[in-house]
């Protein structure tokens, strides 16, 4: 096997050209983000380092959202670029297995046997902590708008209890996702360091939707 820091290398290039055309809130930057929040964690939490490190860079290789709703997509491009690069195998059934069970729609569905391990917990943080507070806010406005979603529309309701289906079909109005998503992350979060985090990000939503709705109505 290579080098550790030279496979880290290989894998932001591969990962920075495999999504050289993504969409804004999950471009390169985005996994630069989750890269850097999961080294973070990995300071105060116990893991494999570089499971961590692989999977965070690897996480949204493939979105199914952007690949006909196909989820083996992620876990087997990056399988194969794993073996590529002659990682082993022990390393790549493990990172194939968060890239797999990491998506919070994956959480939702009650599967008969669940995956998790605390590499897995510490990238899903990770992800969850780029999707709240002031960044949050604008990946969610950015999928809205390519999306053609609306800003708020109070005639549409957030729609708390949707199956899987239900929630990739949604068209709502992006305001409802912080209802519908959003807003209960704060509380999914697995580590100690994640949840810490995840504080100042959600009261930083609870102010914004707060300061959202005044000027929506128009107050003084
Ligand atoms: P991740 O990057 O964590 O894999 P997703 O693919 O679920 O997460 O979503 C990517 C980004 O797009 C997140 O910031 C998420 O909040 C946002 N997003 C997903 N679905 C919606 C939606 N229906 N409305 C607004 N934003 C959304
Ligand atoms: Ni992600």
């Amino acid at each position: 096997m290579m080098k550790e820091n030279q496979l880290i290398q290989n894998t932001i290039d591969f990962v920075k050209k495999e999504l050289q055309h993504a969409e804004g809130g999950h471009d390169w930057f985005h996994i630069e983000r989750v890269f850097n929040t999961s080294k973070l964690l990995l300071k105060h939490e116990q893991a494999d380092a570089m499971v961590v490190q692989l999977a965070a860079l690897l996480h949204d290789i493939a979105d199914p959202k952007f690949h006909g709703g196909d989820e083996s997509i992620g876990p087997k491009t990056a399988e194969t670029f794993l073996k590529s690069k002659s990682v082993d195998g022990g390393t790549i059934h493990h990172v194939a297995n968060i890239i797999k069970h990491m998506s919070f729609k994956n959480s939702l569905e009650t599967e008969t046997e669940k995956f998790t391990s605390k590499e897995l917990q510490i990238v899903q943080d990770a992800d969850r902590l780029d999707a709240i507070g002031a960044i949050g806010i604008a990946r969610a406005f950015n999928y809205g708008g390519f999306k053609n979603r609306e800003l708020h529309n109070p005639d549409i309701p957030p729609n708390l209890d949707m199956t899987k289906e239900e929630y990739k079909k949604s068209k709502g109005p992006t305001i409802n996702h912080f209802y519908e998503k959003l807003l209960l992350l704060k509380d999914k979060m697995n580590t100690k360091t994640g949840k810490k985090l995840a504080e100042e990000r959600h009261q930083f939503m609870l102010d914004y939707l707060k300061q959202f709705y005044k000027e929506w109505n128009g107050d003084e």
